[in-house]
């Protein structure tokens, strides 16, 4: 049973730990929520968390460095961890065993080890661990796994393509595997969630062109096998200049009744057989209207995490769940490095 909180008080106190770029942005994300107060922010550089809060105009009861500290001065009803992924397990394993639920950041841990140890540690807590799973809130990919789901039928090929020419400047343009590692579990997530597959097993390779501005691997090709004989083609790139893909990918699904479409950007589109009997089947177009208003990215994920917490539903990035993305994210890596397709065990 994961992280039940009856709570009758009309806030929940969030202790948050990360005052870097994205731990600002989750202080404002906070901020935001009616029923959510800052009682905490933590960062292990002294001084940044109290300079976080005063630029936010927020005023925790906590700031420092010390998350032991915080969590037995505040006592708050969550934790969000928007450390670095190194710092992932610790502070979520420090978290669950003070009895305190964690909404974390992607991705899960820097190596699938860690991030085991931090779904046991959900289990022997008994408190939910969710990993933020941004990229999952977006209503058009919500809408697009809809109409597969009630259009085209179980998938047997999805295909995604993420061609961007990104100058970050910074430990990316040094980092292995940059773009499996960095950006694609946000893809690969996103085809488990399109799909409702599994992984299986992943055949792939990373390369580096002659032109490219990044040290470490930046383009990756990667065939998944899935659950229910899906297969799943993933081919991305970091250094690609002009005719950039979204940021959410190009997708096209292919199921027994049709296929679907999405650029990332426009409202998803799917042709369906109507007619057979024909050299090609008559097809119609179909498509769904986006609702409007739909919390997106982590205003989005903050939702599913509170409504969790509140009535103990299972959200979307609940560890069991999130650790499979991850672990499609390393064997495609190990994939890679041994040349040999690799199975995928959680
Ligand atoms: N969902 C998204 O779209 C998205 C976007 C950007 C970053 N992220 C994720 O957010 C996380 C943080 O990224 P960032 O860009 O803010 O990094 P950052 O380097 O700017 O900030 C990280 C902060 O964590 C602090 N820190 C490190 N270890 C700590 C520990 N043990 N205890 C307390 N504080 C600690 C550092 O001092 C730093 O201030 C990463 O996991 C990253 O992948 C997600």
């Amino acid at each position: 049973m994961l992280g039940l909180i009856k709570n009758n008080m009309t806030t929940l106190k969030a202790l948050l730990v990360g005052a870097g770029g994205m731990g600002k942005t989750w202080g404002d994300n906070l901020k935001d929520h009616p029923d959510v107060d800052l009682v905490g922010w933590v960062d292990l550089r002294p001084g940044a968390a109290a300079e976080a809060a005063e630029a936010l105009s927020l005023a925790p009861a906590y700031t420092g460095t010390d998350l032991g500290k915080a969590l037995a001065e505040t006592r708050p009803d969550f934790v969000v961890d928007v450390t670095i992924p190194e710092a992932h397990r610790d502070v979520t394993l420090l978290a669950l065993a003070a009895g305190v639920p964690v909404l974390g950041e992607k991705p899960m841990a820097d190596s699938m080890a860690k991030a085991r140890e931090m779904v046991a540690a959900s289990e022997k807590s008994g408190k939910l661990y969710m990993v933020s799973q941004s990229r999952r809130y977006d209503a058009k990919l919500m809408v697009y796994r809809q109409l597969i789901q009630e259009q085209i039928g179980a998938l047997g090929i999805l295909n995604s393509d993420f061609y961007l020419g990104a100058h970050f400047g910074g430990f990316r343009d040094e980092m292995a595997s940059v773009l499996l590692l960095d950006m694609a579990i946000h893809t690969l997530d996103q085809a488990r969630y399109l799909s409702g597959a599994d992984p299986i097993s992943v055949y792939c390779e990373e390369f580096n062109p002659a032109w490219s501005w990044y040290k470490g691997d930046a383009c990756a090709t990667a065939l998944f096998e899935m659950t229910g004989g899906l297969r799943y083609n993933y081919r991305g790139a970091w250094c690609s200049e002009g005719k950039n893909t979204s940021w959410e990918c190009e997708w096209r699904a292919v199921g027994p009744h049709g296929s679907a479409l999405w650029d990332g950007v426009h409202t998803p589109e799917a042709e369906v057989v109507v007619k057979t009997g024909g050299f090609f089947s008559e097809t119609e177009p179909r498509t769904i209207a986006v609702p409007e208003g739909v919390p997106g990215g982590i205003a989005g994920s903050l939702r599913d995490f509170i409504h969790a917490l509140t009535t103990g539903a299972t959200p979307m990035g609940e560890c069991h769940d999130n650790i499979k993305s991850l672990a499609m994210v390393f064997a495609a890596i190990e994939s890679s490095a041994t040349g040999k397709r690799v199975p995928i065990a959680i």
